[in-house]
């Protein structure tokens, strides 16, 4: 702790971008905690970077601004995923465009007087924080995003709370599925990475799980249903697909295409995977069968992203919030706070976005998970 009176009082700069995800207001809460107990006063800036871009908002909070949010899902500050500051989507002549609103950004920063900024966000905000370091903008990153798909951290917080919310669908899923003897579909988030789809459908019970990193085939899939049908006797069969897993020799299904300041939105796997199914059900040996299987799909969506964060994404979120602060206490700006081990630890900003963090398909875990007899969707039995 430093209390020097010869120094003036330093002011930092708080900000959530992208999408949200269980534990942001707990690391709002504990940024805010900690500097209480220092000279930063902590200033939240309202909307990601859109807070300090035209007609943005900041505010100062205090220790009463953020009395037991640490609790809630959500964040204080709002966010947004169409807010890069160096690709800003603007109406020019009723045709969207980007325009680069990144100097605009680094007057407000001026004008406020903050010292530098802690960016809590996923791999898109954290490139932005470290474009705007190389701006002269100093920033400390803190890693969040349900996808957990960032190379330089462990886990990113609000991942187990969104796997937790995913393993409870499938627990419900399974009762309904077992009662009408049907396939059940249920697509998760996590972008091009395969994170929640492995660790909901293992701790769920999925018999099948299908994750972007290993490109399926339909034949091990049937296989697997129609195993369950002739041998085991079970005329039931929980599947779990990532939104980003598409067929081997596909590509991604996409809702939407991207546009100016926005990214392509991913989804429809789990519909394209039950008019597959159903196809395939039309061949020879299912209208052998008494009855062919019924397939029913859900998309989870949103949900995953809501309510509040489960113990560990707490922790994680208080721990990253106080190393965040400690480190500005400390000076060491353009770093990213990570989770090594046990160890709150911190890397470079650039080493942060360097590499995505993707399911290894040689790795301990899907091996485990073929070892427990569920179908990845390739020919590996
Ligand atoms: O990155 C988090 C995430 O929830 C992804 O898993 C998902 O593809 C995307 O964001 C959805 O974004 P939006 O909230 O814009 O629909």
């Amino acid at each position: 702790m430093h209390h020097d009176s010869s120094r003036r009082t330093r002011r930092i700069g708080l900000l959530t971008g992208g999408g949200d995800c269980p534990g942001l207001n707990a690391v709002i809460w504990a940024v805010v905690r900690s500097a209480a107990r220092t000279d930063i006063e902590v200033f939240g800036i309202e909307d990601g970077f859109d807070g300090l871009i035209a007609g943005g908002t900041t505010r100062r909070l205090s220790i009463a601004d953020v009395r037991g949010i640490h609790r809630e899902g959500g964040t204080i500050l709002g966010t947004t995923n169409r807010g890069n500051p160096f690709r800003y989507p603007v109406e020019v002549d009723g045709v969207m465009t980007e325009q680069d609103c990144s100097d605009e950004l680094v007057r407000a920063v001026r004008r406020i007087g903050l010292d530098g900024l802690i960016v809590i966000g996923g791999d898109g905000t954290l490139a932005i924080a470290e474009e705007l370091s190389r701006k002269g903008v100093k920033c400390v990153g803190v890693p969040k995003t349900i996808d957990n798909d960032l190379g330089a951290t462990d886990t990113t917080f609000g991942f187990y709370s969104a796997v937790t919310t995913a393993m409870e669908a499938l627990d419900k899923l399974k009762t309904t599925g077992q009662s009408h003897d049907r396939v059940m579909i249920l697509e998760v988030m996590g972008r091009h990475a395969g994170w929640i789809a492995l660790h909901c459908g293992l701790a769920g019970g999925a018999h099948v799980i299908l994750v972007p990193e290993i490109p399926y085939d339909i034949e091990p899939v049937l296989a697997r249903i129609r195993a369950r049908w002739d041998e085991e006797r079970r005329h039931y069969t929980l599947i779990v697909v990532a939104e980003g897993a598409y067929p081997a020799g596909g590509t991604e299904s996409h809702i939407a295409a991207e546009g100016a300041g926005t990214v392509a939105r991913v989804g429809g796997a789990g519909l394209l995977l039950e008019r597959t199914l159903v196809d395939a059900f039309r061949g020879d040996h299912w209208r052998r069968q008494r009855s062919v299987p019924e397939v029913r799909t859900t998309v989870l969506g949103h949900l995953q992203r809501g309510g509040s964060p489960g113990a560990y994404d707490r922790i994680v979120s208080i721990r990253f919030g106080c190393a965040a602060l400690d480190l500005i206490e400390r000076d060491q700006w353009n770093r990213m706070v990570c989770l090594r081990g046990t160890e709150i630890e911190s890397v470079p900003l650039e080493d942060a976005i360097a590499q995505l963090h993707l399911v290894d398909p040689q790795g301990q875990l899907v091996q485990q998970a073929r070892s427990v007899g569920t179908c990845m969707g390739d020919h590996w039995e």
